[in-house]
């Protein structure tokens, strides 16, 4: 397995473990934001760019004058792919498995690393697959009424580990507080 096929998970989630209400976001974090925006886009080869793997579902929740996510590779699930690839920018990719994701990051020589950024079942089939690498989960202190939810992490399976660039203390975005965690699967 190559560097850039090491599926590292990023999500926001809530007390009850929510992400999503109504096909959207149940907060508005801009800093938290800013944390996925920068993550998901960072690369140490200025050449090169980042993918991200997500559900037809969140694709769906982007608004239009953000998709696809800027300078970086976007990559769509579905079980119609012919239907979504239609209504997509060409620049998109359309695939109907996680593992014809990875054969189409293995076969670019200008992808740096992959992010998969939800929803439900796609953390879950990242979280299960032997190329699952981090989840990089911001906590938040607060409940929200939801109806997505973020995969139970094993602990068996999952360490929270300290990440230098990752700040550690606890994060304040008007009455909402948060932490940024990372897992590494053991
Ligand atoms: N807080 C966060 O970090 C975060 C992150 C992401 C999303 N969200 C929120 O979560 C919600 C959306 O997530 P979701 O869980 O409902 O949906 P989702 O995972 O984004 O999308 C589900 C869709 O993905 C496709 N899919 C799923 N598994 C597949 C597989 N194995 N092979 C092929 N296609 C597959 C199917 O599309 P088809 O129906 O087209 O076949 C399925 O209906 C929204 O509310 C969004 O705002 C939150």
């Amino acid at each position: 397995m190559s560097a850039k096929s090491t599926l590292n998970l990023i999500a926001a989630a809530c007390e009850n473990m929510g992400i999503g209400a109504n096909g959207s976001l149940p907060w508005r974090l801009k800093k938290e934001m800013a944390y996925f925006t920068t993550m998901t886009s960072k690369v140490k080869d200025p050449t090169k760019l980042n993918a991200v793997i997500m559900g037809r579902k969140t694709w769906d929740s982007i608004p239009d004058k953000y998709k696809p996510l800027s300078d970086r590779l976007n990559i769509v699930l579905t079980h119609n792919v012919d239907s979504v690839k239609e209504k997509a920018p060409k620049e998109v990719v359309v695939v109907p498995s996680i593992d014809e994701a990875i054969t189409h990051i293995e076969g670019r020589d200008d992808v740096e690393s992959t992010w998969v950024i939800g929803g439900s079942s796609i953390y879950e089939a990242a979280m299960a697959h032997p190329n699952c690498g981090k989840i990089y989960l911001t906590e938040i202190q607060k409940s929200f009424d939801c109806d997505t939810f973020f995969p139970h992490i094993d602990k068996q399976q999952f360490q929270v580990v300290d990440e230098e660039a990752i700040p550690s203390e606890r994060q304040t975005e008007g009455d909402i507080t948060y932490y940024f965690r990372v897992y590494r699967k053991l």
